[in-house]
């Protein structure tokens, strides 16, 4: 999957090459543990979407590529502090801060890369960006809380999770395309256009995570009772009652295969992504053919979700 991300980042290899040294140089300031494990890992699709809008190309583009680190850098402090709300062991390939450190310093390491990425919103000199970023944090919060009251009730529905999902992760990608386009200054015709198709792609990928998320059997959220589309969409359907424990998450698999819920998930996420799609048609011809190439990147999650669920 990482190859196949890298031929889509071929245009702006060089400006994320960059994104990449400024994470570092900003998370290498003395905080008293090691955080730079952590940065090495990702996907890198949030600063990428950034970089697309911004139509930056190299290095020399440093606007783009400031704001495009800064918005990595949110998310990365967004998840430091979901694992410790899911008391996660392990996040890209490393342990989690709270399982290596424990909770107290993970929550300061947390806040630290945030307030070092609002250091850097604000270091741009653009204030509808810091603005931006505000409001599309803000709504993160209000996601992760719904979710995490959703998992403590155990009162998920299809509808809760795509509100769930539209507040804690459609919003950034939302944000960064848009970000994105602040950068250079494009019309609020064209700012409309990047949020809505981030916020698509994003409700896309989410959906598309969570299929991911359904084959981890030692840290994933299903593992937690935290509820994605293919398991709800079974529960709307009466095939299983999700808050009854009993059933194994492999058990919880075989029935989704079986009863359709991984194939109308999939449907559900190609719907949104045919949205990203049609609402990138409208922006101006210079921004477009950035982000429909950045959209390509949903084929490939798309892909991977196929090769996880075709075993053999
Ligand atoms: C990962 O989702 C988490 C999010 C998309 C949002 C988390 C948001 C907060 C903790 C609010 C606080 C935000 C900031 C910026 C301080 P996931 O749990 O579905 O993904 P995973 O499987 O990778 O953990
Ligand atoms: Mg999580």
């Amino acid at each position: 999957m990482f190859e196949a991300l890298r031929e889509v980042y071929a245009p702006i290899q060089g400006a994320l090459e960059e994104v990449n040294r400024a994470i570092v140089r900003i998370v290498d300031s003395p905080f008293p543990i090691p955080l730079e494990p952590f940065f090495q890992g990702g996907k890198r699709l949030r600063p990428a979407a950034v970089l697309f809008a911004a139509r930056a190309r190299g290095p020399e583009d440093r606007r783009a590529v400031q704001a495009a680190a800064v918005v990595e850098l949110v998310h990365a402090s967004s998840l430091i502090h979901d694992d410790i709300v899911d008391q996660a062991i392990l996040r890209r390939e490393v342990e989690a801060l709270n399982y290596a450190h424990g909770e107290s310093v993970a929550v300061l390491a947390g806040d630290y890369v945030f307030v070092r990425a609002l250091r850097g919103a604000y270091g741009l000199g653009i204030p509808p960006i810091v603005e931006e970023l505000l409001i599309v944090v803000q709504d993160m919060v209000v996601g992760e809380f719904w979710e995490e009251m959703a998992t403590r009730d155990q009162n998920f529905s299809t509808d809760m999770y795509h509100r769930i999902i539209g507040k804690k992760t459609a919003s950034l990608f939302a944000g960064a395309l848009k970000i994105g386009g602040l950068v250079r200054g494009a019309t609020p015709e064209e700012l409309d256009l990047l949020f809505r198709t981030g916020y698509a792609y994003g409700m896309a990928f989410q959906i598309l995570d969570d299929c991911v998320d359904l084959f981890d059997e030692t840290d994933g959220d299903a593992k937690k009772g935290r509820w994605s589309l293919p398991a709800l969409y079974l529960q709307e359907r009466g095939k299983v009652d999700l808050t009854r424990p009993g059933m194994s998450l492999g058990e919880l698999r075989e029935l989704t295969l079986k009863e359709g819920g991984f194939q109308h998930t999939l449907g559900v996420a190609a719907r949104f992504a045919e949205e990203a799609r049609t609402l990138a048609g409208g922006l101006p011809a210079e921004t477009r053919e950035g982000i429909q190439r950045f959209l390509r990147t949903l084929d490939i999650l798309s892909d991977h979700v196929q090769t996880i669920l075709t075993p053999g």
